[in-house]
């Protein structure tokens, strides 16, 4: 699936289609701008419930509601051509029972326009990703860290480690058997990574996992390094628009406070041509 042969944006089948082959591409995006510029370079596109701590300031996932959710994924597809969109359920939209699952997917799918939406949670969620999906919600899982269990998890810790790998294993064989498409691995060591990978017949989206997944992800603010408050290990950053974008405000604040702008060369709103 390389960004040249694409023609139009892939299914989730297409994104089942490529497990084991060239690895997918993906990042999360909240806005317009931001999906089209990435629109030509991934095979799909995350609305992440990240948006709560990257862009409101949020100290977790949790406090993330549904009308944020559909609010920014109104504003990513209006910007997404060739990639697929999938739009996260936020914390208590889908835990509840199988019937809140459906209500709150087919409303994230209907008012967004995504093609399929991501839900967290292995073994305990794998009857309501069944329930979805036979009912025609493609669900995307997420297994490892789930962030919206930071507060039983006890923190942002990897997971799957020694005692805990095969409960681990078990959530991965456990999503692949109810229907989704693809799962992301998030904060499992390597190895983990990888034999799930090589058991599971759908693509692994590791984040902070292994090289070997079928696919990577990122929240594009860090990558872009635009997302400062803290840094995960695995990240790289491909860019520091912070720090150039706190810069170029100071530059501004100096220009206006010297009235030194507009500077001569711009044009003056009375000499703007109508
Ligand atoms: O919310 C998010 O951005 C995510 C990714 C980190 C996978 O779930």
């Amino acid at each position: 699936m390389s960004a040249t042969a694409k023609k139009r944006a892939p299914m989730p089948d297409d994104i089942r289609a490529a497990k084991g082959g060239t690895p997918l591409v993906s990042l999360t995006a909240y806005t317009t701008p931001m999906a089209q510029m990435m629109d030509e370079h991934c095979d799909f596109v995350l609305v992440g419930d990240s948006l709560g701590m990257v862009l409101h300031g949020l100290p977790s996932t949790l406090g993330v509601t549904m009308e944020m959710m559909i609010m920014h994924g109104q504003a990513v597809a209006r910007g997404l051509t060739s990639a697929m969109m999938v739009i996260d359920m936020p914390f208590g939209s889908y835990e509840e029972s199988h019937e809140q699952a459906f209500r709150n997917a087919a409303r994230l799918m209907s008012e967004t326009g995504a093609g399929a939406v991501k839900l967290e949670g292995g073994v305990a969620m794998a009857d309501t990703i069944a329930f979805l999906v036979t009912r025609g919600i493609p669900v995307m899982a997420h297994i490892g860290l789930t962030p919206q269990s930071i507060n039983t998890l006890g923190g942002y810790k990897v997971q799957g480690r020694g005692a805990a790998r095969d409960a681990a294993m078990a959530d991965a064989v456990a999503v692949a058997e109810a229907g989704a498409f693809a799962v992301v691995l998030e904060k499992v060591p390597q190895t983990l990574a990888d034999e799930m990978t090589a058991r599971i017949p759908i693509p692994t989206i590791g984040i902070g996992a292994s090289a070997g997944c079928d696919g990577q992800i990122l929240v594009v603010d860090d990558m872009l390094g635009l997302f400062t408050a803290f840094k995960a290990k695995f990240v790289k950053r491909y860019a520091h628009l912070g720090d150039d974008g706190e810069a170029a405000i100071a530059a501004y604040a100096a220009d206006v406070r010297a009235r030194a702008f507009p500077a001569k060369e711009h044009i003056f709103a009375d000499e703007a041509p109508n």
